[in-house]
């Protein structure tokens, strides 16, 4: 098959190598020529670089593997769409939200499915752990949905399907099936229990599959972020401030909070006076809720311990056998931080790692 990938980072690169090991024609673009064409060099035969245009006037399927708010800019650099089978890997964490719905109407000519979004791209890339084949959900349009199933079979993973364009919010990021490593036979049970609003079972499976959810992360956190405190600090705080309200609220007040919170650098962070500290809890850029505000300089202290005892948070973090135990002493160490926030931290934070 002929697939474009559009985005030739961490997803487009993965995914990439996936489908040409499987056979297939890829052909990588993005705004800087620069990784496709290293792409195409590395894969050789059946790997090719070309503009957004021209990779997807030759394309059957293409894959949106860019920045959610980027995916409707690629596309109306791409020309016209014709039937062609697009399918979104893209997610939205700022304020634009783009939903399934919202790109099937600006691109009616196309056949949308999402798929290869709510798996991270270090388990997508991990050859260790596919046996039984993890489960990648996708939803979208019915006629093209065979093609993206087959596609993701390609790929080593085992399709499971969530329904039409409609439900794909149910593979959005913040949703009980996003990033969450299962079997086919624990994602049908989720899934069913998800669509008959069965909480309880939904908080047990969630419970039974954590350890493994954190586990990937973990390691690309460890492994792959920048050595630098005010790296940990920014995800510990937004984790803190995300606790029982919504991620988009957050989102909308991050460069104020960042600003009254000095960057997030722990030296600055640690030696807020209580002065500043009640400025800090009146100034409506923040979030104005002062156990976490008051946790984030208890935080920042407590990663001034952290690096006069291991010199480094990636010290820290490879002092820990595995991601349980560094979760449970990160619960320990830290304000406002349960399972939940660990498991925010470590997620954020590996997704902006390398
Ligand atoms: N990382 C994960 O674990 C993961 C997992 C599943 C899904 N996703 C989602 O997949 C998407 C890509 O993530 P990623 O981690 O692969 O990101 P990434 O490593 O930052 O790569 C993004 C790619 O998109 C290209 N790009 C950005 N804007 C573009 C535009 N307007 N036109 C054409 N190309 C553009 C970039 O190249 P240029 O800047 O040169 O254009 C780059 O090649 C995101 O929406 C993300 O949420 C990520």
């Amino acid at each position: 098959m002929q697939i474009t990938i559009l985005g030739a980072g961490r997803v487009g690169a993965t995914v990439g190598r996936l489908w040409h090991a499987a056979g297939h024609d890829v052909t990588f673009a993005a705004r800087d020529a620069a990784r496709p064409r290293a792409l195409a060099a590395e894969l050789g035969e059946h790997a090719h670089a070309a503009s957004v245009a021209d990779a997807v006037a030759g394309a059957e399927v293409v894959l949106a593997a860019v920045p959610g708010p980027a995916v409707t800019d690629v596309l109306r650099a791409a020309g016209p769409l014709d039937g062609r089978v697009i399918i979104d890997a893209a997610n939205s964490f700022g304020r634009q939200e783009v939903t399934m719905r919202s790109l099937a109407d600006a691109f009616p000519q196309a056949r949308w499915v999402r798929a290869f979004n709510s798996l991270s791209v270090s388990i997508m890339a991990d050859d260790n752990h596919r046996k039984p084949p993890w489960v990648m959900f996708l939803s979208g349009d019915e006629e093209a949905k065979p093609v993206v199933a087959q596609l993701i079979r390609d790929a080593g993973f085992d399709p499971l399907d969530l329904g039409g364009i409609d439900d794909s919010q149910l593979q959005d990021p913040g949703s009980v099936l996003w990033t969450n490593v299962l079997t086919h036979d624990e994602a049908t049970a989720l899934l069913a229990a998800v669509k008959s609003g069965d909480t309880a079972a939904v908080d047990q499976s969630a419970l039974r599959t954590r350890a493994r959810e954190l586990a990937a992360p973990f390691e690309e956190f460890r492994d792959h972020a920048p050595d630098n405190p005010a790296f940990f600090l920014e995800h510990l705080s937004r984790s803190v401030f995300e606790a029982g309200i919504s991620w988009r609220v957050v989102e909308a007040k991050w460069e104020g909070i960042r600003e009254a919170f000095h960057g997030f650098d722990p030296v600055q962070v640690a030696a807020m006076p209580p002065g500043e500290i009640a400025a800090v809890e009146n100034d409506s850029r923040v979030i104005r809720n002062k156990a976490k505000i008051r946790a984030t300089v208890g935080n920042a202290r407590e990663i001034l311990a952290i690096l006069d005892e291991y010199g480094s948070i990636r010290g820290y973090l490879a002092s820990f056998p595995d991601a349980q135990a560094a979760a449970a002493d990160m619960r320990r160490r830290f304000k406002f931080l349960g399972d939940t926030g660990v498991w925010r931290l470590l997620t954020s934070a590996s997704r902006d790692s390398g």
